[in-house]
């Protein structure tokens, strides 16, 4: 009998406050998995690294840009030849730029829209397909609560995030006959130097809203993707998975 190699999957933003987690409960699932992030955080490798020394085979690193489209384009086909089709592509790639639109400059929004809107679109182009024509692909794209309910000081990154969900419901209708789901997770707020980022007195409010009690972790966002990436998620497609700790309930 002979085993199928692993499914190749790539997780942008890969050594980031989520990405690493991700990366690495989808090493443990059996998948083979290319971390991309930005050559800048190459210093961030080291700890990357080391976090992940018990999946250290089965995780690789890529350098590229998601907010540029060449770069994504290139880094797929490199990945193609190395490794052969991606199958499992997970966008986690995200920034934030928190100030009220009373302040906001052009260069706030666009470098916003360029890593969290637009870095999807550069991910999924080059790999959809691929994807189709082998018949099997699992997208998960990280949206957020803060896209379901808008924040204080998040106009850009409520805007980019809703608009990851749109994307992700129209691309499902696109490739649903082929065997290939696309879904949204939308975190709320975890344990990740993003969440960190925000003041302390503003973050406790927050943690005093969330049911559960505290600040999620990097590794209760990974089971959700993981559990929408699996071979055996085929019927889940255009869905959008809430894993926010109750902070926000809807159906
Ligand atoms: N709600 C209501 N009022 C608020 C407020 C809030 N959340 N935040 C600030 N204000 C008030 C201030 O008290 C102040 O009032 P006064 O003018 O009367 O003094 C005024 O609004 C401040 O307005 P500014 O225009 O000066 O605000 P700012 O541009 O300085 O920005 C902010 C404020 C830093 C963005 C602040 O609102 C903030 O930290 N908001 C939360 C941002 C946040 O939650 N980001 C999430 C990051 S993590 C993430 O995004 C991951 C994920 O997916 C969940």
């Amino acid at each position: 009998m002979s085993l199928s190699p692993p499914r190749l999957a790539v997780v942008t933003g890969g050594i980031g406050g989520l990405g690493t987690e991700i990366c690495r409960q989808l090493a443990r699932a059996g998948r083979h998995v290319i971390a991309v992030d930005l050559a800048t955080r190459e210093e961030r490798l080291a700890a990357f690294r080391q976090e992940l020394a018990d999946s250290h085979d089965a995780v690789t690193f890529e350098p590229a840009d998601v907010s540029d489209f060449d770069s994504c384009q290139q880094l797929i086909s490199r990945i193609e030849q190395q490794h052969g089709g991606v199958e499992i592509l997970v966008n986690a790639a995200g920034i934030t730029r928190d100030v009220s639109l009373r302040k906001m400059t052009p260069q706030q929004w666009h470098e916003l829209m360029q890593v969290n809107l637009d870095g999807v679109f550069n991910m999924c182009r080059p790999v959809v397909e691929g994807m189709t024509a082998r018949g099997f692909g699992r997208i998960v794209n990280i949206s957020s609560v803060n896209g379901q309910t808008g924040q204080f000081g998040q106009t850009n990154y409520s805007a980019a995030k809703a608009g990851v969900h749109g994307f992700s419901m129209a691309l499902a209708r696109e490739t649903a006959r082929k065997g290939v789901t696309v879904n949204t997770v939308s975190p709320g707020y975890c344990d990740t130097p993003m969440v960190a980022a925000v003041s302390a007195e503003i973050r406790q409010q927050i943690v005093d809203g969330i049911p559960v009690g505290r600040l999620g972790s990097p590794a209760d966002i990974a089971r959700a993707v993981c559990f929408l990436a699996a071979d055996d998620a085929g019927y889940i497609t255009g869905a959008n998975l809430p894993v926010n700790g109750g902070y926000f309930m809807s159906f």
